[in-house]
């Protein structure tokens, strides 16, 4: 019989890639948004491959764990992509203005809880198999390492917040608490770390996101992110590789940590493979002098799950090709 997964936040970046590639595996999807009568969302969904016979749509909100008992029905494992960062705590403050109180209760706190009512409705309908979205800001110790691996680089939530990283902090300390949660109750987690993420979106809401930007503001916009080129780097994938890597890791059974990018790739280079797609005049300054060292990681974990991750030559090239066609019009 065709399994059933759960996609907690089908309809955001990450989620839609999740639904996409399980739907392209022949699973039937149950995927949640806050509201699934939303018509400028679902109808990107619903036009997928496999939707019309195997997807369904349900609306479900963090802060209440029944909601989340329908979709999980009969799934045979979730998929946690539905706590994109706080930056802000609700009368507006930015996150990084907070102290320690406001900082740990409006920002990291809801993450977490809301992250465990999922658990709790998945545990209630014996869902055994628990893929969650995390983000490499949980991959940042306070006294560095050379080559990051899942598990030296594993951020101090405390330290974190002592630096007002509440926006940071809040996913080493969900990645906890799921962790816990997971041991206690029997519960297979795997935990999955991106960064940057390009390739085509599913729903053009997704074009306004933080990691699209990079190639939407040149390409479309004529403007690029940045005035002068910075000395750092980024991490970056294919928002499709990494989908991939979901679901490479639910079907292999694997549990733990693993780094869902391609690689640290200096701003520099980044830049040099954009300007091939868009016109020279609007690049930033360039940089002054060598680019920092990027971050170094170590990848056995991530490529024993048996996904080829595209380079950054051909995800910016086929990001650019495809924006450039106006896909929504
Ligand atoms: N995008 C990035 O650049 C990036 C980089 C690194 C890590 N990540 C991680 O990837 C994960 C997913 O991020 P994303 O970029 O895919 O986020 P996204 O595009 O903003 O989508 C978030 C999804 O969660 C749902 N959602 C939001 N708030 C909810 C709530 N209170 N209750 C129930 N559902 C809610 C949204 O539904 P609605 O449609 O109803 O809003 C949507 O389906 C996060 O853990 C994030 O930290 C993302």
């Amino acid at each position: 019989m065709t399994k059933t997964v759960t996609v907690a936040g089908a309809s955001g970046l990450v989620g839609s890639n999740i639904v996409k590639e399980a739907l392209e595996r022949g699973y039937h999807v149950n995927g949640t948004l806050r509201d699934a009568s939303d018509e400028s969302k679902t109808k990107w969904l619903m036009a997928l491959p496999g939707a019309a016979d195997r997807l369904t749509l349900f609306s479900a909100e963090t802060t209440d764990s029944a909601s989340f008992d329908a979709a999980l029905q009969g799934a045979d494992a979730v998929f946690i992509a539905c706590f994109p960062p706080i930056y802000k705590a609700t009368d507006g403050t930015p996150a990084k203005e907070l102290d320690r109180a406001r900082g740990y209760a409006e920002i990291v706190a809801p993450v977490r809880d809301g992250c465990l009512n999922v658990l709790a409705a998945a545990e209630r309908a014996r869902v055994k198999n628990v893929m969650l979205c995390s983000s490499t800001s949980s991959t940042n110790p306070p006294e560095g390492v050379a080559v990051k691996t899942e598990t030296n680089a594993v951020s101090d939530a405390e330290f974190q917040m002592s630096e007002g990283k509440f926006t940071s902090a809040e996913k080493i300390v969900m990645e906890t608490a799921a962790r816990d949660f997971c041991v206690r109750h029997d519960m297979r987690l795997a935990i999955l770390l991106p960064t940057m993420m390009l390739g085509p979106v599913i729903l053009p809401q997704h074009l306004e996101g933080d990691s699209a930007g990079f190639v939407t503001s040149a390409v479309r916009d004529g403007k690029t992110r940045h005035d002068k080129v910075p000395a750092g780097s980024m991490s970056v994938s294919h928002v499709g590789d990494v989908a991939k890597l979901f679901l490479a890791a639910y079907e292999s059974g694997a549990r733990g940590r693993f780094f869902a990018v391609y690689d640290s790739v200096p701003w520099r280079d980044l830049y040099a493979e954009l300007g091939k797609h868009v016109p020279r005049e609007i690049m930033p300054a360039p940089l002054e002098g060598e680019p920092e060292e990027p971050t170094r990681f170590d990848f056995t974990r991530r490529d024993s799950l048996g996904v080829a991750m595209r380079d950054i030559h051909s995800v910016i090239a086929e990001t650019c090709d495809w924006l450039k066609s106006k896909p929504f019009g």
